[in-house]
């Protein structure tokens, strides 16, 4: 029997488990993964790089159309680049992680992404896992499956913590918190759960036991589709 194209959107804050849990599904799935922070940080990278004035929405909005990104989509090995310079690093650095916020704030900054993010969803031949802020709510409010993954600030702290390999716990809390407040606050599409997506609370779960959680779930859409 053929499978059903599948897509699924994943939201939810930072250190929720939504990137290693959105790989995860899509590989043992056979779906393509796009990983929609990765594009704002894409864009921020290069506002940063060639001077533009963060604290300046509309020098920002004026140049948002001028990078060239693009995401490669295979779970097991996801790409990024910026006018062809491979930006997997650069993207994750301090530096950028404080600026993205603000630069992802900027309308002509989410339309510009929001396009490129509906052509590779609709490109994707098998399905796919979006993972993101606003998917289920504004970038693709008819996919198949929206998930939305939570956890409590301690966990989360925890998680990111170890992520950065960081000892300062307390620190991280305040800038994850920080930044989920703006990136909750902003005008334009900003982090929320949609009306039908299902919640799931990370907390207390393993990576693995939220993996099988949305596999299962995924499953479910496909058998009934
Ligand atoms: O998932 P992440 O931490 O790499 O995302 C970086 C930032 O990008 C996050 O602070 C908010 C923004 N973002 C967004 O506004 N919309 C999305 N769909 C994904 C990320």
């Amino acid at each position: 029997m053929e499978r059903a194209t599948v897509i699924v959107a994943i939201d939810g804050p930072s250190g929720t488990g939504k990137s290693s849990t959105s790989k995860a599904v899509a590989a043992q799935l056979g779906l393509s993964y796009l990983d929609t922070g990765a594009q704002y940080r894409a864009i921020t990278w290069w506002m940063v790089t060639n001077g533009i004035d963060i604290d300046d929405p509309s020098a920002i909005a004026a140049v948002a159309g001028k990078p060239e990104i693009i995401s490669g989509t295979d779970p097991s090995a996801p790409t990024i680049t910026v006018d062809g310079t491979d930006v997997a690093a650069a993207i994750r650095t301090q530096d950028v992680t404080s600026k993205v916020s603000a630069v992802s704030a900027v309308p002509e900054v989410r339309a510009r992404i929001t396009e490129l993010q509906r052509s590779i969803a609709a490109d994707a031949e098998n399905g796919i896992v979006v993972e993101g802020r606003d998917i289920g709510t504004t970038v693709l409010p008819d996919a198949d499956l929206k998930i939305f993954l939570t956890a409590s600030p301690e966990a989360r702290a925890a998680r990111r913590s170890g992520e950065l390999k960081s000892t300062d716990v307390q620190a991280t809390r305040e800038a994850l918190l920080k930044r989920d407040a703006a990136d909750s606050s902003r005008k334009t599409s900003p982090l929320a759960k949609a009306d039908d997506a299902v919640e799931v609370d990370t907390s207390d779960l393993t990576l693995q036991q939220v993996i099988e959680c949305v596999v299962t779930l995924v499953e479910e859409k496909r058998a009934a589709k």
